[in-house]
């Protein structure tokens, strides 16, 4: 979700103005991926990195983060949507960690999408937390998959098919690094305060009309 401070600046307002109307993009995207039947979307809030952002904008982005849970939960649930934070909790502010339980407690029945949203998020480090926690075990992907989703609060396991990057910016910044081994790439030049469901639909056309090998020839992949 990146372009909230270019937003901003563009119209003289401050940082985290321009994250607010990125948390409006995202209720939006939210509504427009329920509507187009993605079944997991995860939004990339906080990196375990942004923590070295200005301490204003960082308290700034605790506060909307709270808000946004608790203006979304009403939503989710009329919507069949079950939402979770994935990341580390124990650096989070504690009234942030309440509003994430009772948000991941009320929706957790929801069954037609799981929106995680990370919050200090590092893939590298939830890749070297479950490659220490398993240290000696035998295991297979799948099951080294199920332990990272345990490592990261998250309820769902599973490949990334489409990895949406906006600002203009043409790097993975340390986000579901494991998970996109195999992931489609569309990075928009939106600035994401403007993200919404026409550039989304555009991300899925785009997604769509890629094909997919795996590693494959197309032949082994269609049969
Ligand atoms: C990166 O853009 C954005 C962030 C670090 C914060 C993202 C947060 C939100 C969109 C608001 C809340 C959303 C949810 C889902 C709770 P940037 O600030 O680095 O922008 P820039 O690249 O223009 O500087």
């Amino acid at each position: 979700m990146d372009g909230n401070g270019r937003w901003a600046r563009a119209r003289g307002r401050s940082r985290v103005m321009g994250h607010r109307a990125g948390a409006r993009a995202a209720q939006r995207t939210v509504q427009a991926a329920r509507e187009a039947r993605v079944r997991i979307l995860t939004l990339y809030a906080f990196s375990s990195d942004n923590w070295a952002r200005p301490p204003r904008e960082v308290a700034g982005l605790m506060r909307l983060f709270r808000v946004y849970l608790f203006a979304e939960t009403g939503r989710c649930v009329e919507n069949g949507i079950r939402l979770s934070v994935i990341g580390r909790r124990d650096r989070l502010p504690s009234a942030l960690i309440g509003a994430i339980e009772s948000a991941e407690a009320a929706t957790a029945g929801g069954r037609m999408m799981d929106l995680r949203i990370a919050l200090d998020y590092s893939a590298r480090d939830a890749i070297m937390q479950t490659a220490a926690e398993t240290a000696g075990k035998d295991l297979s992907r799948e099951e080294f998959d199920v332990q990272m989703a345990k490592a990261i609060h998250s309820p769902t396991t599973g490949e990334v098919d489409l990895l949406i990057r906006t600002g203009g910016e043409q790097r993975l910044s340390d986000f579901l690094l494991w998970e996109s081994a195999y992931a489609e790439l569309v990075f928009s030049p939106c600035m994401w305060p403007d993200f919404g469901a026409p550039e989304l639909a555009s991300a899925l056309k785009e997604f769509h009309s890629r094909e997919r090998r795996f590693g494959g020839v197309p032949e082994a992949v269609a049969s």
